[in-house]
């Protein structure tokens, strides 16, 4: 995919703020500091258009970003982070679940997870979730640079065991770093933009 434009709309709270235009949309979910605004900076060929940060939470709203005037991919807070006030988990669990659950929008969810460590059971609780509100999933195992390349099999396998991954879904092992799997991810995506 060629993006000529990429741009922020809106970092929203609520649903409310969503934007209007009934353009297809591809969220992110994902572990704090996983890769997820990387990600979406990788695809896009932007450096720090979504704002990353070696510190987890960074991203605190869900943050819609214009490409193409085609679509729109969402950009959300992390999970798993233990420095977080229960009130605070609260305020995240009611804007994903409100998100999720409302956003016919929605085409697909890429779900990252880190391909060196088994998913977490927070992980596979996102999973679910998505899975219970009929989400389809692209599962992507990120950091993909930091394993030897004779683990990648095993790794992946672990990944797709662990969340007990439907047959339906797929994963697809990729870096941030080098690149690696950009091509295979847009053309999975493009197949949820038509
Ligand atoms: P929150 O917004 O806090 O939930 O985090 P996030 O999931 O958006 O993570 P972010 O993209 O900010 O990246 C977190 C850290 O991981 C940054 O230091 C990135 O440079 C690093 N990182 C992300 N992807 C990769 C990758 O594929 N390889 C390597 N080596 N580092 C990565
Ligand atoms: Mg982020």
């Amino acid at each position: 995919m060629k993006v000529n434009k990429a741009e922020i709309v809106i970092s929203a709270v609520s649903e409310k703020q969503y934007p209007k235009d009934r353009w297809p949309e591809i969220a992110l979910a994902g572990r704090s500091n996983v890769g997820k605004s990387s990600f979406i900076n990788k695809l896009i060929n932007r450096k720090n258009l979504a704002r990353t940060s070696s510190k987890p939470g960074k991203t605190q709203t869900l943050n819609f970003y214009n490409i193409n005037d085609a679509f729109y991919f969402v950009d959300v807070p992390g999970y798993g982070y233990a420095k977080v006030s229960k009130k605070e988990r609260e305020k995240w669990g009611k804007m994903m679940e409100e998100y999720f659950s409302l956003r016919d929008t929605l085409r697909l969810t890429v779900l990252i997870v880190d391909i060196r460590h088994k998913p977490t059971e927070d992980d596979v609780m996102m999973y679910d979730f998505l899975k219970y509100y009929e989400i389809p999933v692209l599962v992507i195992a990120t950091k993909l640079d930091k394993i030897p390349k004779n683990k990648k099999a095993t790794h992946l396998k672990r990944v797709i065991d662990t969340l007990e991954l439907d047959s339906e879904d797929s994963v697809i092992p990729f870096s941030a770093e080098t690149s690696e799997g950009k091509e295979h991810v847009w053309s999975y995506l493009s197949n949820y933009l038509k």
